[in-house]
């Protein structure tokens, strides 16, 4: 058996490998769900396929309005060539409804939409459990600096214009979203980028007529199978065949 690449990072749900030159990864999608801070787990046959394919098509999306990510091309079932970067140690969150944490938090009823887009942030850090933190924060401690929360928040509007109208077109409300920011380097310039993925694991998908949930919440909160609900957001987007089934993984050399 040929060796296996070596291993930069393992995640929740997903796998970083040494790529095949210098400066880029391949991001292998695992099975693995995991929700409130990994205390529920699961493996749930075909999510990382269908992530896979889904993260390719909105990065592809992206490219395609002048968006910068890290997508390179899809490699197989469950792994894609990316751009490496250096993380921005942040979830940058946005919200055009409430739900989750916002609802509970300040007690707004989910589904409310909000006055305008809200853009948050969490501190990556699964040992404090991402906790939500103020701009002040981000710049005292050096995860970024002004300019950086500037073109972060540009990107993520970005983003949510893109995305909102992607789905919309298929009968879908985007009601928030989770990003995560790369730098990069060329020479001496740094550019920040989108990066991780964007798939229903980090997204917010409510069907615009029956409200039903088409993203980890069924997992979250026990609503059903969530390879259907992934697969109807697939469908929809006409990203996988409807009856495609996901293949065991298969890996590159
Ligand atoms: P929240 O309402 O739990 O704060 O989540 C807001 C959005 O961010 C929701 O679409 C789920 C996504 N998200 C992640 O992708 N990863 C996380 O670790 C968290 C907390 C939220």
């Amino acid at each position: 058996m040929a060796p296996r690449r070596k291993k930069i990072y393992e995640g929740k749900a997903k796998i970083l490998y040494e790529g095949p030159e210098p400066g880029t990864l391949v991001q292998y999608f695992k099975d693995d769900a995991t929700a409130f801070n990994a205390q529920k787990k699961a493996t749930i046959e075909g999510k990382g396929v269908l992530n896979n394919r889904l993260s390719e098509f909105f990065m592809t999306g992206l490219t395609n309005v002048g968006i910068p990510n890290h997508f390179i091309r899809r490699l197989n079932m469950r792994e894609q060539l990316i751009r490496q970067v250096e993380i921005v140690p942040l979830e940058v969150i946005v919200r055009n409804f409430a739900a989750g944490s916002i609802s509970k938090r300040l007690g707004i009823e989910e589904g409310t939409a909000l006055p305008r887009p809200i853009v948050e942030y969490s501190y990556k850090n699964d040992a404090l459990g991402d906790p939500l933190v103020p701009e002040e924060y981000i710049v005292a401690f050096g995860w970024a600096n002004q300019q950086d929360l500037d073109d972060i928040v540009s990107l993520a509007l970005r983003v949510n214009d893109f995305l909102s109208g992607v789905f919309f077109g298929v009968g879908i409300k985007l009601v928030d979203f989770k990003i995560e920011i790369g730098r990069i380097w060329d020479g001496d310039y740094m550019r920040l980028i989108v990066a991780d993925e964007i798939s229903p694991d980090s997204c917010r998908l409510w069907d615009v007529k029956t409200g039903q949930k088409l993203d980890k919440d069924v997992f979250r909160r026990d609503l059903g199978s969530l390879t259907d609900a992934y697969t109807e957001v697939a469908r929809r987007l006409g990203v996988m065949p409807a009856n495609a089934t996901p293949m065991k993984p298969t890996l590159i050399n």
